[in-house]
Parts: C-alpha cells; structure tokens; sequence
C-alpha cells in the first residue's frame, strides 16, 4: 500500500533578526553569517508564543487549507526537542487549543506522543505513522505530523548565530499527492554520544559544534550505507558499475543546523561515495591534490578534529572539491533549492530538514521542471546521536499542492528586531502581554500558572 505526504504546511514567527544587525553587534564579520554559514535572518519567537503555539498554528492551517475536519484525522505526533514539561505531551496543548475552534471534546478519538530525539525524531514519527497506514490500521484517516521547534543558543555562544524557530506540519495518507515513501528501505545508525544536548531545567542546550557537524556526516554517511544495502536487497534500485546510491536520488534533502551545512553534507557524503569509482581519479587530478589522511586514521572523532595538519588538509581539499563542475552540478541540480528557506528562516531543529524539503519542491517546480517520479533521498540527523536515511517519490498529483507555494507569502509580514528587543526576548525579560506584534486567528500563549498547586499549566487563545 502507498502511504506518505499528501500535503505540507509552516507557521514562521513574525519577527526575525537580520544577521548582518547580528554580526555587527556580535563583533563578527558579517560575510562569515552570510556566506560562511549561510545565514541571512533568523526567526525569533515573540513573547506570547512557544513550541506548542507554533505547531497549533501549522496544524490549524493544513487542516483548513485541505477542509477537514477532527473526525478526519486518526493521529497527531509533534516532535520537539523545545519541550516545556517532563510528562505531559506537547500535542496534548495542541490538541486543546484546536479544540478551542472545532470544538471541545473534537479529537478526543484521535491518538498520539511527543516524540524525542533532538532533531532526527520528527523523521522516526514519519516512518512510524507511515507504517500505521501501511499496516491498514489507520480506518481511512488522516495521521498529522507536527516538527516544532525554537533554535535557542546561550548568548554569545558560537551556536547563536545559528538559531531560528517554526513548525512544520506533514498531513500523511495512503494516497498521497505530493510524496509516497520507499518501502522496506529506510535505514538507522545510532550511537550514545554528547554533541548536543539539553539536561533538565537548562533551556538552551550544551553544544559541542564541530564535534557535532563532524558527528552528524559520519553517522547519516552510516545510514546511507545501510540504505544502500537495503534498496539493493530488495529491488528497489539496480546500480550499474559506475554508480553511486547518490545518482539514483534526484533531490537530497539534507538535515538543515544552517544552510550551509547542508552543502558541507552533501560534500562528504559524495566524496565517500565517489572514492570507489572511476570519476574520482579524474577529480583528484583536476584538483591536483590528494585527499588528506588524518595521521590516526582510526582514531575517534576528537583526534581527527585535534589533528590540525589533517584539518587544514581537508578544509582545502574540501573547498576545491566543491569547486569542481563535478560536485556544482549535484549541488545545483539536487540540493540547493532546498537551502533557500533555510537561510531565511535559520535552525528549526526536528523542521529544519522538512522546511528544506518544502523548499526544494517549491523552487524546482519554479525552474519548470517535471517534479512527478523524482526520487527524493532524505538525510536525516538528530545529536545524542542517530541517523536516518529515507526516500520517496514525488506522486502525479503533486501540483495540487506544489503549483501553490509561496514561501515568502507563508512567512507573511515579519518584523525585524532592533538589537535591544532581540536581548530582552532571548533573555524571556517580557511577559506574553507584551508581546512585540499583535496576529490575528493565530494560536497564542497568555499565561504560564505559577502557583504551588498548578504551576507550569499553561494557558493559549485563538486571537480573533
Ligand atoms: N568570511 C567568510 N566565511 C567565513 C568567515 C568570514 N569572515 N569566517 C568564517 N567563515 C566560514 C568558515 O570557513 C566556515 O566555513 P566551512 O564550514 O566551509 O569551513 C564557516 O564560516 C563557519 O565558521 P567556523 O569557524 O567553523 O564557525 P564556528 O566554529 O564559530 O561555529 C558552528 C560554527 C556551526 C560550529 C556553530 O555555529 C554551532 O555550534 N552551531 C550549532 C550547530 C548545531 O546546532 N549542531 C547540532 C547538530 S546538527
């Protein structure tokens, strides 16, 4: 049975930070946000909204835009790593406050959880309400996979200038328009490590950058190779000899921190499936270089980033291999459109790789290009740490959804930060009522208990 993505829908906050204002104000080179990361703005959210308040508004949107209605959907996940409380499920506010417009009592059939496990979880609720439709479980209703998050770093911190926040809604059925994933193919690698992480009562996390970026290649390079085995095994795909799995996925959509990480990715994962194959020993003579080796070749991922000589090596080899007409076309033709939002919106943690994927759709089908039957390869990532590599293909109907996209018009308005309100938002000086802007038919957060007895019950409108 074909189950997967018949529609997507966002929900942006309203308010954004330049990151040129950022790097000005942070003493950086504003070129090292725009081109070194590939960050333009950053989304911030106002006083009065939270996680559970963004997914509201993308569940409230997908349901509206495809007129359904509760009794249509049989199950709602959100995935997060924003989470407020230890024990009560993050759809279960969003549960209430969409009964505040359909009615009391409206979803009380439907199931579901919050699921966790940084920024990959989103991925896993995907294949586990695939597989709830695929195993003829779902009674011709509707599952609703929600990834919602706020990117939130210490001031000050490296990671700051790679924040963000917005959810992402993914209406899945078993007759998909838009995506219907590969069966019997989607592949994990998992590993207890500490890259990122956020302990109990911290609200931004502990972040060991290059560890992490370095971590996330390894581990989905991991699964792609488990991925590969299984689209092997079983038929799904017939490799020639001068072939990589990359070939036979028209897009890549990447796990998204920054924009350009998903160009970083992209890289290793290619150079390590190029390594075995003819093509290569023309590139490595083109760039007129060998690939470095670290001088522990072994050794953990601390050595290799420890090992400076190596480091440099390869931060050059990298930069040339990118270079390459070679790499530029897999770049252009598979990857880039997915980046665009990216770089507008910054780091949506659990969205981030699924705001790519929406990107993608949209400004390829806007080169004009025939997006029916293309395969999509996903790269999923999520710190602490696991890996899961996916595909799909894009379904016949798919301009139903696609020939409607407009990204800037779902961001909507949005008003830029001055320096001071950004500080007093990070810093959570203001109070909901004093949120910055006023939104109209929008979910938002108007009071947080914190008497003895109730304390941390919260409390969301539907602003007319
Ligand atoms: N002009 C142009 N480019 C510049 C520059 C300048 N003045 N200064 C630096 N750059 C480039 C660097 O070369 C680098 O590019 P590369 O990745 O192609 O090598 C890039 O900008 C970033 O610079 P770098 O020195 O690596 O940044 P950093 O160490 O200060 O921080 C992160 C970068 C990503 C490690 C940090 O922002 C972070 O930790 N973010 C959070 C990451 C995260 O969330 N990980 C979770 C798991 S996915």
């Amino acid at each position: 049975m074909a189950a997967g993505i018949d529609d997507i829908a966002i929900y942006i906050p309203r308010l954004y930070i330049d990151a040129s204002d950022f790097a000005v104000n942070r003493g950086l080179d504003p070129v090292k946000l725009q081109k070194g990361l590939g960050v333009s703005q950053m989304a911030i959210v106002d006083a009065n909204q939270d996680p559970a308040c963004l997914a509201a508004n993308a569940c409230l949107q997908i349901m509206q835009k495809n007129k359904l209605s509760p009794e249509d959907i049989g199950r709602l996940y959100i995935s997060t790593e924003s989470a407020f409380d230890e024990s009560k499920a993050m759809n279960s506010y969003v549960v209430g406050m969409l009964e505040q417009v359909y009615g009391q009592g409206a979803f009380e059939h439907c199931g579901g959880v919050e699921t966790k496990f940084a920024c990959v979880s989103g991925s896993y609720a995907l294949y586990d309400n695939t597989n709830w439709i695929r195993a003829g479980e779902a009674e011709g209703k509707y599952a609703l996979v929600v990834v919602s998050d706020i990117a939130k770093y210490d001031m000050g911190s490296s990671g700051e200038m790679t924040q963000g926040a917005g959810a992402v809604v993914m209406l899945l059925n078993d007759n998909p328009r838009l995506l219907a994933f590969d069966p019997k193919v989607t592949s994990t690698s998992i590993k207890d490590e500490y890259d990122f992480y956020r302990p109990f009562g911290k609200e931004t996390p502990i972040v060991h950058g290059q560890y992490s970026n370095l971590l996330y290649m390894i581990q989905v390079r991991k699964a792609l190779e488990a991925y590969k085995k299984k689209v092997l095994s079983t038929g799904l795909i017939k490799m020639g000899d001068d072939e990589t799995i990359l070939d036979h996925m028209d897009y890549i959509n990447m796990h998204l921190p920054y924009s350009n990480m998903g160009k970083k990715a992209l890289a290793y994962l290619v150079r390590h499936e190029w390594r075995q194959l003819p093509r290569w020993k023309k590139i490595l003579s083109d760039i007129e270089m060998n690939e470095p080796i670290p001088k522990d070749p072994r050794g953990t991922i601390e050595s290799v980033l420890g090992d400076n000589e190596f480091m440099a090596k390869d931060h050059e080899f990298t930069k040339m291999f990118t270079k390459t007409p070679e790499y530029q076309e897999i770049y252009e033709s598979k990857l880039s459109s997915s980046l665009i939002a990216s770089s507008m919106i910054g780091n949506l943690y659990t969205a981030s790789l699924y705001l790519g994927f929406r990107s993608s759709l949209e400004f390829e089908h806007k080169k004009g290009i025939d997006l029916e039957g293309k395969r999509i390869g996903f790269g999923s990532y999520g710190s602490g740490s696991s890996a899961m590599v996916f595909s799909g293909i894009v379904q016949p109907n798919f301009k139903d959804i696609v020939g409607r996209m407009d990204l800037e018009a779902e961001i909507g308005n949005r008003r830029k930060l001055t320096w001071e309100e950004y500080e007093e938002l990070h810093e959570n000086k203001l109070s909901p009522e004093e949120s910055m802007v006023h939104t109209n038919k929008e979910f938002v957060l108007v009071d947080v208990q914190t008497e003895k007895e109730n304390r941390g019950e919260r409390r969301y409108v539907f602003n007319e």
